[in-house]
């Protein structure tokens, strides 16, 4: 049978969307990729279009014109926004879930909601609207706690809190000063669990959960988990906390039950499903859920995924997951992510970036860009997380140091990176 050749849109610009492009580029069926509005790195092999993906007028009318035949949507954001419902109106293939799907990350009270009515074990946790009650809840409670906006905050809207006091700060922060704008219309407070942390990420369809491969992030800004939250300062996939056993108990005890929590809603769900985990003394239990690929789960991810990967999403957005085989490297695969100086917080932009091409010749290391764009002839940095450098290696210490090796090899000013990534795994 003749393979038909495709164009394929991706939505986002980061170091996830950057991973997936190179992951399908590999397809038999693709024509081109078309990147909205990508970086300086998919620029390399992709048709970056610079449009707002905020715009969904202007995102449909640019698929339209250039005869996308099937789209990928990488981040929160233009999911939460209902851009997957736009796309279907529209006649047009896409992969992501729906805007009532989505609310699972986009409204942490109505995820709350959900795993309540299903059973499913999270933090314990009370939703308010009235900065009052919310204070006036606190006042009450003696333990640690941990305070959220219930909106999206891009990573940022998760205040945890060693002392009951910082959270009648953080409450004041989010509902007073509003610091988080309409994200923080509602807080949810939820005790504080302990335990190692794990992602553990499904593609689901109308039929089949289909488990991918264990990643791990490091989300603390600083070595040995120091400093603040971060979008994720690198990864590690298969993660070391996880096993078949835990997979299956996830599956069972989190992910069906949310799913058919969904449904008595009249929501299925489609895409790709990342649900955070606390490994805690009773269980795992469910710190959030994202809409999405994890970013930077995704860049060590995809360069494990042998065969057609474009196939395996199209064969999720159209409920035949049941069919799609994918195989997995069994290897290890090690990111560290290289931030502008200042991140989380407020950071320069515009910094030239050398030793891109010097990192490029490391065996086994794929440098996906994160925020870069091109000026002149130099590629700068143009935002927080700029680069995610992944190896593979045969475990996780000989994909740690050729990672850290091409990292050592690039330069800009200010740049910032853990050195404990997959350290003594
Ligand atoms: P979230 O975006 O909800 O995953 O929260 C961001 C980070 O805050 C998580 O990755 C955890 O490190 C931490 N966190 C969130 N909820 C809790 C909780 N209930 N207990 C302890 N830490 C938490
Ligand atoms: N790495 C965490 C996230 O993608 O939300």
């Amino acid at each position: 049978m003749a393979v038909r050749s495709q164009n394929i849109l991706i939505i986002g610009g980061g170091g996830r969307e950057h991973a997936i492009a190179a992951a399908i580029s590999q397809s038999p069926s693709l024509k081109r990729i078309y990147c909205l509005p990508g970086n300086a790195g998919t620029a390399s092999f992709c048709t970056n279009l610079s449009i707002d993906s905020n715009d969904h007028d202007a995102v449909i009318a640019a698929a339209q014109k250039h005869d996308i035949d099937f789209t990928i949507v990488g981040p929160e954001a233009p999911l939460c926004a209902g851009i997957v419902d736009r796309f279907e109106e529209a006649g047009l293939k896409v992969f992501g879930p729906s805007k009532a799907a989505s609310r699972l990350e986009g409204d942490k009270a109505y995820a709350k909601e959900i795993m309540r009515g299903a059973l499913v074990p999270t933090a314990e946790a009370r939703v308010f609207d009235k900065l009052r009650s919310a204070k006036e809840y606190v006042a009450t409670r003696d333990t640690p706690l941990v305070v959220k906006v219930a909106g999206l905050a891009a990573g940022k809207g998760v205040i945890v809190c060693d002392e009951p006091y910082k959270a009648l700060l953080a409450v004041d922060r989010i509902m007073g000063d509003r610091e988080f704008g309409d994200a923080g219309n509602k807080v949810v407070i939820e005790e504080r669990l302990q335990g190692p942390e794990v992602s553990v990420l499904a593609l689901i369809d109308d039929y089949t959960i289909y488990m991918l491969e264990t990643a791990q992030d490091y989300k603390r800004l600083g070595d040995h988990d120091e400093g603040p939250n971060t979008g994720g300062m690198g990864a590690v996939s298969p993660s070391p906390h996880v096993s078949n056993t835990l997979l299956d108990q996830v599956e069972r005890e989190i992910i069906i039950p949310t799913l058919d929590g969904l449904r008595r809603d009249g929501v299925v769900y489609r895409g790709a499903l990342y649900v955070g985990l606390m490994l805690t003394a009773g269980g795992p239990k469910v710190l959030e859920f994202n809409c999405r690929f994890g970013d930077p789960e995704a860049q060590v991810l995809f360069p494990r995924m042998h065969g057609d990967v474009l196939e395996l999403l199209e064969a999720c957005a159209a409920g035949r997951l049941m069919d799609a085989a994918i195989e997995w490297d069994s290897r290890t695969a090690v990111c560290v992510v290289m931030a502008s100086g200042g991140y989380p917080k407020k950071y320069p932009i515009g910094k030239p970036i050398e030793g891109l091409r010097d990192a490029a010749t490391v065996d086994d290391v794929s440098v996906y860009h994160a925020a870069t764009t091109s000026m002149r002839s130099n590629i700068v940095t143009s935002g927080g997380r700029v680069l995610g450098v992944t190896a593979l290696g045969n475990d996780a210490k000989s994909a740690r140091s050729k990672a850290y090796k091409a990292v050592e090899s690039i330069t800009f000013d200010g740049a910032v990176y853990r050195r404990d990534i997959a350290e003594g795994m």
